[in-house]
């Protein structure tokens, strides 16, 4: 943390003794966040010693555990990837057919459908938040539809309620892609809470990084056990395997990092918030994403977005 606090403060300071505000040097968005090497190098000799690689070790369990408290969450289970984690994910809550999803997100959302044999049906988006629109969900709805997948794009929550509203009224499940939405809370409350399941992802362009990574979020122990099962081949103990599995289990690498990125995640939102406001300050505005800089107008719900995944892809 002090690490991080004196970069922070080293570059305001530098910005406040400048009186021009036409700064030409490269100001990073989006670079990855990383602690201090020589305290990872001392987790990582304590997995040399015990030989612990993989297989949820300590520090997968102790990562779990502190990510559940952090994010206000009852059940994280982590994985390799996100892409692993939302093929899973529909496997998990055993979802066919037809899938109504956004157009507007990362590829990955579409491709886990794809492989999992479903069809996805792209949904119109509202234009002003570019979330999912739920006033369009309704018509798309057919007989082979059996799940909702939205994204909180940027960060930006969805309009959970609305969605609940209709998967309860057609008894379809809801599973988030919450790639952008680490630390996201709508009214105080995890965003990751809504819907059946949510998946963050935990690749180095994220906020919360471990080199590559993620964790999906459920709400209770059968199905936190079910998702372990998946994600380590089916098995449920050394000789019953309950179900076609994947190998999408992190590793002790990856969770010893991520314990270390844990620690310091408040100031890695901070830093890229201010990294936000020194492009505003910059006045890019040539690049027209004026909707994306100012925060405000980007949240027309009465959502509370604290941590902005920021992004010019
Ligand atoms: C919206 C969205 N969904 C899914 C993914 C896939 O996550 P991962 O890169 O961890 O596989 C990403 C990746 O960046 C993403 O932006």
């Amino acid at each position: 943390m002090d690490y991080i606090s004196t970069l922070i403060i080293e570059k305001i300071s530098e910005l406040m003794s400048r009186t021009d505000t036409n700064i030409q040097e490269k100001i990073f968005v989006n670079q990855p966040t990383l602690p201090e090497l020589p305290e990872f190098i001392s987790l990582l000799e304590e997995i040399w010693e015990s030989k612990n690689l993989t297989n949820m070790g300590k520090f997968h369990q102790e990562l779990e555990k502190q990510l559940c408290e952090y994010l206000g969450v009852k059940h994280i289970s982590l994985f390799a990837n996100g892409t692993l984690a939302l093929i899973a994910a529909l496997q998990v809550m055993r979802i066919s057919g037809e899938v109504i999803t956004t157009p507007y997100s990362f590829v990955a959302t579409t491709h886990a459908l794809k492989w999992n044999g479903i069809t996805p049906v792209f949904c119109d988006i509202d234009p002003k938040t570019y979330n999912l629109d739920p006033s369009k969900i309704e018509n798309l709805i057919t007989t082979k539809t059996t799940a909702i997948v939205p994204v909180h794009i940027y960060g930006n929550p969805c309009d959970v309620r609305k969605i609940e509203k209709i998967a309860d009224i057609y008894g379809l499940k809801v599973i988030y892609d919450s790639a952008h939405a680490f630390g996201v809370k709508l009214k105080n409350e995890s965003i990751l809470n809504f819907g059946d399941l949510s998946v963050l992802s935990f690749h180095a362009t994220k906020i919360f990084n471990t080199f590559e990574g993620c964790a999906i979020i459920c709400h209770d122990e059968k199905t936190k056990k079910r998702i372990d099962y998946l994600k380590n081949f089916g098995f449920a103990d050394e000789t019953t395997v309950i179900a076609p599995g994947i190998n999408a289990k992190m590793n002790e690498m990856q969770a010893a990092l991520d314990l270390l990125q844990l620690k310091d995640v408040t100031t890695y939102q901070y830093l890229t918030n201010l990294g936000l406001e020194l492009y505003n300050f910059n006045d890019i505005t040539s690049l027209k994403f004026e909707d994306f800089i100012k925060h405000d107008k980007f949240s027309p719900n009465d959502n509370e977005k604290k941590y902005f995944k920021y992004s010019f892809n």
